[in-house]
């Protein structure tokens, strides 16, 4: 989950959409080397680094796809179907 810049809580998508792989957590090490502090995803096949909210903060420029949630019924859903795609350098 993450929080856009009106407050909103929004899914980040878990899959970058440069190639679709899949980010993971940032470990120490990474953290560490990285020169945005703030890196806290990571995607493994061209190394790009992401915030907590899926800011893109180092090889790329676009963060990741959000999603609006959708409660029902004690459930969190998300329509797939309609990403809020971020554009390039926008952050949230
Ligand atoms: S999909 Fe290219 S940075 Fe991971």
């Amino acid at each position: 989950m993450a929080v856009d810049d009106q407050g909103m809580r929004r899914i980040m998508s878990p899959a970058y959409s440069h190639l679709g792989c899949t980010i993971e957590p940032a470990t120490a090490a990474q953290i560490n080397a990285a020169k945005d502090k703030s890196t806290y995803f990571h995607c493994p096949c061209h190394g790009a680094q992401f915030d907590r909210v899926g800011n893109a903060t180092y090889v790329v420029t676009r963060g990741l796809d959000l999603y609006e949630p959708i409660v029902s019924g004690g459930n969190v859903y998300m329509d797939i179907m309609k990403p809020i795609v971020r554009q390039e350098g926008q952050r949230t």
